[in-house]
């Protein structure tokens, strides 16, 4: 060490022995609680002492009358003792905007500066609530962390007895300044327990903490439930096909008879009708026929005792139309055929219409 520094030091040193002394250089708090820094001068006769918080003056302590000002955020307290004053200057119920630098003047000192942190706790909770599970099935928790500063220390246990991290895992990221974390935890499901995702950050008195609970039942033998599967799908499929014979045979049943319905109802309409038709077709004939509406001269056939008229136009009736009981005496009375005689047509009323 040469002669220099020697002197640098030791100028430092008469220096800073005559300035205020800041403690703790370096605090960390949770939000919502009081940060704390102590100022403390040697030498008697300074008159204020002042303190900043980011660069803003938030108080300041008359060495005579103590704190002035009424910002209820601060306060300070005398710790001063024989050859020493010392205030503790006190920041209540601190938030994350006041994280940063917190300065102490004394008189026409240097300003001195402490750092300091705000924690924050987020929230912490296992997804889904209590489980049930089947003895020896895998079950997986999931705990999601969120709004945390800094990243919090993730932790399980099983029943209050910490589990060991390497059977979980944690992946944490950042969302602005906080910290968010998902992590996954697998167990075997063996007995009735309860599980616990733990979150803990430094200034956190006691870890936050989420639990469930896992109830577990007894394992039904594999080789009984198979069969009770089996039996219960072939109960069904069988109950199923016999259902579908019963609605085929009673569908087949409704067809047949009201075919046979149908059918006789047709014969009946098809019966009236042809009444009725050969009826209308007699009247027509005879409409016609006293109208004159036969154009041709019907020729009248006269063999085998059925007399067939020709020439009458047929419009849109069937060929053959039998016209029974038609009577033809008109025929005899109103006209004369190219000099047919009408003779014995009372007993043939078969007629043809061609
Ligand atoms: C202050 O303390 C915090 C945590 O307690 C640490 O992360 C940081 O590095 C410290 N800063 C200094 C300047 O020592
Ligand atoms: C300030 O000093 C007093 C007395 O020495 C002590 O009780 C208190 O804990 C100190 N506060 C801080 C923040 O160090
Ligand atoms: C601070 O405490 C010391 C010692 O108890 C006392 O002498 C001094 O008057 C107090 N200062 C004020 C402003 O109350
Ligand atoms: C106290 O000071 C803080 C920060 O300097 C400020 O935000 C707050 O409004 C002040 N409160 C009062 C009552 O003046
Ligand atoms: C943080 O912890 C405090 C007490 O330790 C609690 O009152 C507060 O509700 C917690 N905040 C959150 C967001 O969980
Ligand atoms: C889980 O079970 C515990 C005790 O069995 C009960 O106190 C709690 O309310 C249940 N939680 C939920 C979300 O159902
Ligand atoms: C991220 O932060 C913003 C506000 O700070 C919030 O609205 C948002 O829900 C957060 N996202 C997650 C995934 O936590
Ligand atoms: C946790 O498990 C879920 C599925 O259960 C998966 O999607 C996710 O990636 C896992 N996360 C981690 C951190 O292992
Ligand atoms: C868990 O508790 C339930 C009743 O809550 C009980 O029926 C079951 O047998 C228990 N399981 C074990 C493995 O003890
Ligand atoms: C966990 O605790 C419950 C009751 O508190 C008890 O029935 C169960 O056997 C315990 N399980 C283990 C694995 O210790």
């Amino acid at each position: 060490m040469d002669t220099f520094t020697l002197a640098a030091v030791l100028l430092f040193f008469t220096v800073g022995a005559s300035a205020q002394v800041l403690e703790p250089l370096n605090e960390t708090v949770l939000q919502n609680t009081d940060a704390r820094f102590n100022c403390s001068v040697k030498t008697p006769g300074w008159t204020a002492m002042s303190w900043t918080v980011n660069g803003r003056l938030a108080l300041i302590i008359s060495e005579l009358t103590g704190p002035l000002g009424t910002n209820a955020s601060y306060s300070a307290t005398n710790y001063s003792t024989v050859g020493e004053y010392k205030w503790e200057f006190v920041m209540k119920a601190v938030t994350a905007a006041s994280a940063g630098s917190v300065g102490c003047q004394v008189q026409n000192n240097l300003l001195v500066s402490a750092t300091l942190n705000v924690q924050q706790n987020g929230t912490v909770a296992i997804t889904g609530s209590n489980r049930t599970a089947t003895e020896g099935d895998q079950v997986t928790f999931l705990c999601i962390t969120r709004s945390w500063l800094p990243e919090p220390q993730i932790s399980w246990a099983v029943n209050g007895t910490k589990v060991d991290n390497g059977l979980y895992t944690v992946i944490s990221e950042a969302n602005g300044t906080l910290m968010n974390s998902n992590s996954n935890f697998t167990i075997t499901a063996k007995a009735n327990v309860s599980v616990d995702c733990l979150a803990s950050i430094s200034t956190l008195p006691s870890p936050a903490i989420s639990t469930v609970f896992l109830t577990v039942q007894k394992a039904v033998p594999r080789p009984a439930r198979d069969q009770t599967v089996l039996i219960a799908i072939t109960v069904a499929f069988s109950l199923a096909a016999l259902l579908a014979l019963l609605i085929i045979l009673i569908v087949f049943c409704c067809k047949r008879r009201r075919k046979k319905r149908t059918r006789y109802q047709d014969e009946v309409r098809a019966r009236s009708l042809s009444h009725r038709q050969q009826a209308t077709y007699a009247r027509r004939g005879r409409v016609r026929e006293n109208f004159g509406y036969i154009e041709d001269t019907p020729s009248v056939d006269n063999r085998d005792g059925v007399y067939t008229i020709s020439g009458f136009r047929q419009d849109n009736y069937n060929n053959n139309m039998q016209l029974p009981e038609v009577n033809l005496s008109r025929y005899a009375d109103d006209r004369s055929y190219d000099g047919y005689s009408f003779d014995g047509l009372q007993k043939h009323r078969h007629l043809t219409i061609v």
